[in-house]
């Protein structure tokens, strides 16, 4: 349903994640801006999306895709002016589309004034206070202070020297050593992200999205991570009252601002927590994302995931893709269909045409299930991750850290395609001064917005058609689904007012159920018949119910 005036809005919304370096360059240096993000406003309006989520525009020295922040209140130049963010908002605003930035509050860049001030003050500067410096191990303190690994590969911590010369401190980095984590415990961190809190919601965003949002308390006694024992640096129990504080904060001002938490973790319960009614409004759904295209392994997934929301009343959220992530069609199309960190590979054979097929299957399912929705860009145009980026282009510290064995997160970076036949594919203007950021593929040219529009059989119309139907029908977005009995491997599952959810998951076609209407199918039926690798969306009447008919339990089919 159309989140319009809704101060709840972020418990239906579909949100769509702006990568700004590849969405669309207007000054046609090849990277991504401000100025080519208020150009194409129109597709995303057009789209149907309800919000955009911005990753990071921050100044930064672009250790990892500004990640590293050095300065929290302005725009980096490569992306334009504050005042140019500015209008971009009011611009969204008026267009009817909610605005959600990118706050990374677990480590800052080290070229930020608070950590050159660490390093130039020497072993007293009261700056250090703010970071993670410690001596080293061993008698001449050469040895890192813990042997905790970085999400990034590699070592989590950084030997400074001292301004004489001597070798000094280690310094905490989860990520990049480009990327000095806070310290959580002292009150002038806290007083700082308050601050840069209200500075943007002051600016009318409507949205926060908290990057590594498990990870800001850290046990101080550094202990080693033990594989069984709690981590010290992931989903401490002293996080929570950093959102408490934050919530109080967003709850004072007007129209509905939410807090949204990149939360990765395996036990849902402890996600969970994080969505308490005092703490983030929503939280990434990434359980859902590395799913295999499976359907028990789904409904699992789905069962879990309302089980986990509904005690701590928050809406879930369905997540495909995202900028870190292997794109969701190149998924779909591989032997394992799952997606891990671990084991992210390069050039594991794909059947981009069967993985298409089922991201189409998996974009009506996603976008009917109970709650938020999250796009990310280029995914309604059925990008694919590109894995032929030759090295010396590759940009990803996860590529450059592992020594090129993790392929990195550049295969999902790459700009978009808007039209023409030959790249940039109208990405800079026709008098641009270089090349994309990173290079595009040639056979993106079947992939450009231009050619999809009109075309009832793309990716982009089906996104379009679907996204329609979610703003006017009243039975998606928030609410209730109830499983219906199905056929082995496929999913089906009633929402009211009047409306179903087929997914065929299974190797062959299956019947429908009887309907009053057939809203959208996400490729062609065969008689009556639902091929495998196929969704549809029916109007149906309500199904009967039956007394122990419970949230997620299964009910008669609707007659
Ligand atoms: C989050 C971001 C990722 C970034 C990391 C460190 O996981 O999504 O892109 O590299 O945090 O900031
Ligand atoms: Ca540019």
């Amino acid at each position: 349903m159309s989140t319009g005036d809704d101060p709840r809005w972020w418990r239906s919304a579909v949100i769509y994640q702006i990568y700004p370096r590849s969405f669309a360059d207007g000054n046609g240096d090849g990277i991504g801006d401000i100025a080519g993000i208020r150009e194409r406003l129109a597709h995303l309006s057009d789209l149907g999306v309800d919000a955009l989520w911005l990753s990071p525009w921050y100044p930064s020295p672009m250790a990892d895709a500004g990640y590293d922040v050095a300065d929290h209140r302005d725009i980096d130049p490569v992306f334009g002016t504050l005042a140019e963010a500015e209008e971009l908002i009011a611009q969204a605003h008026r267009s009817g589309l909610r605005i959600i930035v990118d706050l990374v509050p677990n480590h800052c860049s080290d070229a930020h004034p608070w950590f050159q001030a660490a390093l130039a003050g020497g072993p007293d500067a009261p700056e250090r206070e703010l970071f993670w410096f410690r001596p080293g191990r061993g008698p001449d303190g050469a040895e890192k202070p813990t042997d905790w690994v970085s999400p990034f590969g590699g070592d989590t911590w950084t030997r400074t020297t001292n301004p004489d010369g001597t070798p000094g401190d280690w310094y905490l980095h989860l990520f990049a050593p480009q990327q000095p984590d806070f310290n959580w415990d002292h009150p002038r961190v806290r007083a700082e992200f308050e601050d840069i809190l209200r500075f943007w919601l002051d600016r009318s965003v409507d949205g926060i999205r908290i990057d590594s949002a498990a990870m800001l308390a850290k046990d101080p006694a550094l202990p080693e991570a033990t594989p069984d024992g709690p981590s010290p640096f992931v989903d401490v129990d002293a996080v929570h009252e950093i959102y408490r504080s934050w919530r109080r904060i967003v709850e004072q001002y007007p129209g509905g601002r939410a807090l949204i938490g990149e939360v990765w973790l395996p036990d849902h319960q402890r996600f969970a927590n994080y969505l308490r009614p005092d703490e983030l409004h929503a939280a990434f759904n990434f359980d859902f994302l590395g799913c295999a295209w499976e359907a028990s392994a789904l409904r699992a997934c789905v069962d879990a995931t309302l089980a986990a929301h509904a005690p701590v009343d928050a809406p879930a959220t369905w997540v495909l893709s995202n900028h870190d992530v292997t794109r969701h069609v190149t998924r779909y199309g591989r032997a394992d269909t799952t997606f891990s960190f671990a084991a992210k590979r390069e050039g594991v054979p794909s059947d981009l045409e069967l993985g298409t097929r089922r991201a189409r299957a998996a974009a009506l399912l996603s976008l009917s299930l109970p709650g938020a929705a999250y796009v990310y860009q280029g995914e309604e145009l059925g990008l694919w991750e590109v894995e032929d980026i030759p090295p010396e282009l590759r940009q990803d510290p996860m590529f450059v850290r592992s020594g090129g064995v993790d392929p990195g997160r550049d295969g999902c970076r790459v700009p978009l395609p808007w039209s023409g036949d030959a790249p940039p594919f109208g990405f800079s203007p026709d008098d641009a001064t270089a090349p994309p950021w990173l290079p595009q593929p040639a056979d993106w040219k079947d992939r450009t917005a231009r050619t999809q529009t009109g075309d009832d059989h793309s990716m982009l119309e089906l996104y379009r058609a679907a996204l329609a139907i979610r703003r006017r029908h009243p039975a998606l977005g928030d609410g209730a689904m109830t499983w219906l009995p199905a056929p082995d491997g496929v999913l089906a599952f009633h929402r009211p007012p009047g409306f179903t959810c087929l997914v065929n998951l299974s190797a062959t076609a299956v019947p429908l159920p009887p309907h009053a209407e057939r809203l959208l199918a996400s490729g062609p039926l065969d008689d009556e018949r639902l091929p495998p690798d196929t969704a549809v969306w029916l109007r149906t009447t309500e199904p009967t119910p039956t007394p122990d008919a419970t949230a997620t339990g299964a009910e008669p089919a609707p007659a």
